[in-house]
């Protein structure tokens, strides 16, 4: 596709003349937009790019060693992957609001970047996936779903960082970024990964979070997304996970009484988030879930399948 190839060759070319010999930091969290942005990068200034990579504890499983697999070791990319699992966890001890656990985690999320990028030293520009989609939204006025939810990871990192900004992807639409991805060699399935809120599994556990109830999540959503890869459903749903309740129910194993946590599968079909089905996944395919979920997750002993369309659901629980 020569219009990539140009987009790519002329932005790359600009970063180039921008950057000079000057350090760049980019936050990478995993996701299609700040991967693709500090693949670029990387192409235009090599080691000149410092990746911090923040483990919150509230990653998806394996994420983090996925991250250094993917883009360190294979694009040799110079990533800081930086273990901060026990602050976030400490911070939300016994908190139960949402809201608060979104403000808890955004706040902990800047604090801890905001250390870790004083450590590089001499960096003079902060590289930044932001993609067309975003620029509108933060020029509009906020709509509903803004004021609802506090979207952290839309609006960008603190004011009081002295950098330049880099934004390689500020022209561009979701679609294209994909385009661009794979045309800079980043393998198709990670291109197309589903979104991910920056407050991760800190609100896909209902209610208060600890390191326990946040393993057996990482567990039962790796197994439901595992299964739609299998079965070439992942790229047929817009966004899929799995929510852990704090609500425990009697269950049968063996000649056991269990009395254990309910996981509730979710699916959705979208065009633009904001308004939402509940993805049609055949019975058979939800029977395998739900049978792996309860025999493989310790702690999970009840499946349910979210049949809410947004309005007036949301697509998150929290
Ligand atoms: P809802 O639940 O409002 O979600 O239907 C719409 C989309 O937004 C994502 N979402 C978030 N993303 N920080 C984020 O970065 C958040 O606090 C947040 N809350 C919801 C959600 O995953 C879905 O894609």
């Amino acid at each position: 596709n020569w219009l990539l190839t140009n987009y790519i060759e002329k932005t790359v070319a600009e970063i180039k003349e921008k950057v000079g010999d000057n350090k760049v930091i980019l936050g990478l969290s995993g996701g299609v937009d700040s991967s693709v942005a500090a693949v670029l990068i990387h192409k235009a200034i090599g080691d000149q790019l410092n990746c911090i990579f923040v483990d919150t504890g509230l990653l998806r499983k394996d994420e983090g060693k996925k991250v250094m697999e993917n883009y360190g070791k294979h694009f040799k990319m110079n990533i800081k992957l930086v273990e901060a699992s026990e602050r976030f966890l400490s911070k939300l001890a016994g908190v139960g609001d949402p809201e608060e656990k979104r403000k808890i985690i955004g706040n902990e999320f800047v604090h801890v970047f905001d250390e870790e990028s004083h450590k590089i030293e001499g960096a003079k520009f902060l590289a930044q996936g932001t993609i067309y989609p975003d620029v509108i939204e933060s020029q509009s006025v906020k709509g509903p779903s803004a004021v609802i939810k506090s979207h952290h990871n839309v609006g960008g990192l603190p004011e009081e960082m002295k950098f330049e900004l880099l934004e390689p992807l500020r022209e561009l639409f979701k679609d294209e970024v994909r385009k661009v991805g794979e045309e800079l060699g980043i393998p198709h399935e990670l291109v197309y990964r589903h979104p991910f809120p920056g407050p991760g599994l800190g609100i896909r556990v209902l209610g208060e979070v600890d390191t326990e109830k946040v393993k057996i999540l990482q567990e039962a959503d790796d197994i439901f997304i595992e299964e739609l890869y299998k079965n070439d459903l992942y790229e047929k749903v817009s966004q899929a996970f799995v929510v852990l309740l704090p609500v425990k129910s009697v269950g049968v194993m063996g000649d056991e009484r269990t009395y254990e946590y309910t996981a509730v599968v979710r699916s959705a079909n979208t065009i633009d988030f904001m308004t939402a089905t509940w993805s049609r996944l055949p019975y058979e395919f939800l029977d395998t879930v739900s049978g792996r979920i309860i025999n493989e997750v310790r702690g999970i002993n009840r499946v349910a399948y979210d049949i809410s369309s947004k309005p007036p659901a949301t697509i998150e629980w929290e």
